[in-house]
C-alpha cells in the first residue's frame, strides 16, 4: 500500500519493507515515546549526528522530550534481530511561527538509503497541509545532497533556498492554503 499518494489520509500503523523479512513500522509520534528516542539519536553515528543537529552535539534530554511532544513520526523497525521494536526513524514538525514549521528527518545509518527518508518526507508535507500549515523549513549542511534532493524532489512549491555559512535552509509550500480555499 501507498498511504501518501495525492493527498489521501494515511492508515497507520503503515509498514515500509526494507528487505527480506524486515520492514519498519510508521505511526504518529507520542511522548512515551521520548526515552525511546533519545536511545535512537544516541545510537546514530557522529556523522549522521552532525547532520541532523549542525553539529557534533547530540539531542538534549528537554529537545528530545519537546520533539516527543510536537506532530512527526517515529519509524519502529520489524525484523528478526537485536535491533527488533527500536526506532530506526523520526521525522518531526516543530511550529516556528504561525502558519510555520521546522522539520527536520532522521534513518538509523543502518537502514538509509532504503526509502524512509523520501516516505517520510511525503508524510512531513502532508501533515503540514493537514494541520493547516502552509510554510514548511527544513535546515541542513550544504553538503547534505541526498536531504537537498528528497525536499526539492517532494513535488511542492519552494519558497526559498538559501545558503549560508555552510547551512541551507529551504522552504517549501505545503498548499495548506489552496486547500482550505478548495
Ligand atoms: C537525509 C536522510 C533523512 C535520508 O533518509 P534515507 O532513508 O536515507 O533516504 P531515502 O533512501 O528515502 O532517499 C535518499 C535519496 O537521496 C538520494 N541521494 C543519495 N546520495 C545522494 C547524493 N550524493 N546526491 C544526490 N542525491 C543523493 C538517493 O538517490 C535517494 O533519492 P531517490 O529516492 O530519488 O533515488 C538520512 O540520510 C539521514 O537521516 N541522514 C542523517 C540526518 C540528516 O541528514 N538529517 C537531515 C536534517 S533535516
Amino acid at each position: 500500500m501507498d498511504a501518501t499518494t495525492s493527498h489521501e489520509r494515511p492508515v497507520f500503523p503503515m509498514r515500509v519493507n526494507i528487505g527480506p523479512e524486515q520492514w519498519v513500522s510508521i505511526r504518529p509520534i507520542e511522548r512515551a515515546d521520548a526515552s525511546a528516542l533519545s536511545d535512537f539519536y544516541a545510537r546514530l553515528s557522529p556523522e549522521s549526528r552532525r547532520r541532523r543537529f549542525l553539529s557534533c552535539g547530540g539531542a538534549p534530554i528537554p529537545l528530545v522530550r519537546r520533539l516527543a511532544a510536537a506532530p512527526g513520526f517515529v519509524g519502529i523497525l520489524r525484523e528478526p534481530g537485536p535491533l527488533d521494536g527500536a526506532i530506526v526513524a523520526h521525522a518531526s514538525l516543530l511550529p516556528d511561527a504561525p502558519g510555520s514549521v521546522e522539520v527536520a528527518f532522521t534513518v538509523a545509518d543502518e537502514v538509509q538509503g532504503r526509502g524512509l527518508g523520501k516516505r517520510l518526507v511525503a508524510m512531513v508535507l502532508e501533515r503540514a497541509r493537514s494541520l493547516r500549515v502552509g510554510r514548511v523549513t527544513a535546515t541542513m549542511l550544504v553538503e547534505n545532497a541526498p536531504m537537498h534532493h528528497l525536499l526539492v524532489g517532494a513535488g511542492y512549491a519552494i519558497l526559498a533556498d538559501r545558503i549560508d555559512a555552510g547551512v541551507e535552509e529551504i522552504v517549501l509550500d505545503s498548499g495548506a492554503a489552496r486547500s482550505v480555499a478548495a
